[in-house]
């Protein structure tokens, strides 16, 4: 007998080779380390055993396979799970907390002006951050009326943005959030104070025109300074009042966010720990709880997945394999429309693995305001895996069931009609009719109210049964992308 040729699975030549195992599914299939860099997201109701049992199943066995990685906190109790997670695996070791109370501190900003690659204090990506930081701001904000307008706002404060960056960077060498504050606040609004003695001892700004001036210049880099020399000695003293002081203000407040208490702090001074730290298996704790720390925790924890995932798009997985995850439970309070989707599109090509888990669709939606829609779909296009636990959220119910799809089914079927009698030609022997037939339709393969039916854990069994979509998978138990799946809340 000629058996089919079958196609071997390639050797795994290292634990973080894309096809070494990294959990099994219902003891049938494996979820690989290929898998988990397709990203994971999980939706359940609340008390539904997201975290408990799938959260801490998928980043328990990164924790075991040595992924470094990023810790987003949303409650008070996370850092005390994440933490006996991280023992229990024999992770202890690499877990770095970053809190107000720790001494661990990380200026974004200063820390991309002093990259150690190609691309470092390039002032555009420097721009590119701060604008970031202002989408984090306006993050649950509409577009707001007037595009032109807003694009010619957008161009004038990167242009200040850009000045701002190259004049502090010539004159100190080094860049923080309160130094451009305090630059921008002290520029030039008139000629008359370009010939105030005054106004020149007081102003920050001029200090820094008088400080990169004197300094010893390449011809490129004093061609760069002339240019930022005219543009606050001559433009932007020139703007008129009203177009300056709007400028002045949009600039201002993006950096308001970090040049307060905690977050200026810690976001602010100096850089000890950065996301690279990820590639040699620390596993960053951002311990700053959004529930304890509202809009700070929020703010800080948004930034750190971003420069993580800046961080971990410019890495060379030539030189270091080793993947790293982004967990976020609670994952709607830390969504960036356009970035998120940005970096997860490619998120598998730098070897990082996201696990999102929020209770609904609808929170997304929420989170994201206007920019709602589209921004969540298109992310969730790229979160290949998707879990479903005991759900009531009709929305997505009804999304988990149009993602798994439909198919053919057979209906069988009965029917019993009866004339009504005519009001003027009354057939009093009328007979009934009876038909029967099996009528074929596309139905969804799971009902959406199959979701409210699953299990949520607790005793006696503590078992959480989920749905599991996998784009292009075919699981054993169905032969399709989606397949029933049991976590277990012990460990
Ligand atoms: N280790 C455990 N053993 C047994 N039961 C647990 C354990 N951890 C949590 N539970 C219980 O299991 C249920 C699921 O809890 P879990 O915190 O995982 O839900 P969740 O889906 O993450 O909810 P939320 O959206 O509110 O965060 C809750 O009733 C909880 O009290
Ligand atoms: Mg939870």
């Amino acid at each position: 007998m000629i058996w089919p040729f079958r196609k071997r699975p390639p050797p795994i030549r290292d634990r973080w080779d894309l096809s070494a195992p990294l959990f099994s599914i219902n003891g049938r299939d494996t979820f690989t380390v290929g898998d988990a860099c397709q990203g994971i997201q999980v939706f359940g109701s609340t008390g539904s055993g997201k975290s408990s049992a799938v959260v801490a199943t998928i980043i328990r066995s990164y924790l075991s396979a040595g992924f470094g990685g990023l810790l987003l906190t949303t409650k008070p109790t996370d850092r005390d799970d994440y933490t006996r997670w991280c023992q229990e695996t024999g992770r202890f070791d690499d877990l770095v907390i970053f809190s107000p109370t720790s001494d661990l501190r990380f200026n974004p900003i200063d820390a991309e002006l002093r990259r150690q690659d190609a691309g470092a204090g390039l002032s555009e990506n420097i721009v590119a951050l701060l604008e970031n930081i202002t989408n984090i701001g306006e993050r649950n904000q509409g577009q707001g009326g007037g595009q032109e307008d807003a694009s010619y706002w957008k161009r004038t404060n990167r242009q200040l943005t850009r000045n701002s960056v190259e004049l502090l960077t010539m004159a100190t060498g080094k860049l923080s959030v309160p130094d451009l504050y305090r630059l921008v606040i002290s520029a030039p609004t008139s000629r008359d104070q370009l010939r105030s003695e005054e106004w020149k001892n007081s102003s920050f700004c001029f200090q820094c025109l008088v400080e990169a001036e004197r300094k010893p210049k390449s011809p490129q880099q004093q061609t760069d300074f002339e240019l930022v020399a005219d543009f606050f000695l001559i433009e932007f003293a020139n703007l008129s009042d009203k177009t300056r002081s709007v400028v002045v203000s949009t600039f201002t407040s993006t950096l308001d966010v970090l040049n307060r208490g905690t977050i200026r702090e810690l976001l602010g001074t100096t850089t000890n720990i950065r996301p690279e730290a990820a590639l040699d298996g620390k596993l960053i704790l951002i311990d700053l709880p959004i529930k304890v720390f509202g809009e700070v925790g929020m703010a800080v924890q948004i930034l750190w997945k971003y420069c993580f995932q800046l961080a971990m798009e410019r890495r060379d997985i030539r030189e270091n394999s080793r993947p790293v995850f982004i967990l976020s439970d609670e994952s709607h309070l830390v969504a960036v429309a356009g970035s998120d989707q940005k970096f997860q599109s490619t998120a598998r090509s730098s070897r990082t693995a996201t696990v999102y888990s929020t209770q609904s669709i609808s929170n997304y939606l929420t989170a994201l305001g206007d920019k709602g829609d589209a921004a969540v779909y298109s992310l969730l296009g790229n979160l290949q895996c998707q879990v479903f636990t005991q759900q009531t959220d009709v929305k997505t119910n009804t999304y988990a069931s149009e993602l798994i799809g439909r198919t053919r089914q057979y209906l069988m079927n009965a029917n019993n009609s009866y004339q009504t009698p005519n009001f003027f030609e009354l057939f009093p022997d009328t007979q009934g009719q009876l038909s029967t037939g099996v009528s074929e339709t596309y139905e969804y393969e799971v009902q959406p109210s199959v979701f409210a039916t699953l299990r949520k854990g607790g005793p006696p069994h503590f078992q959480v049964d989920g749905i599991m979509y996998q784009g292009g998978r075919q699981f054993s138990q169905t032969g399709g992308p989606w397949t029933p799946v049991t976590f277990s809340q012990q460990f």
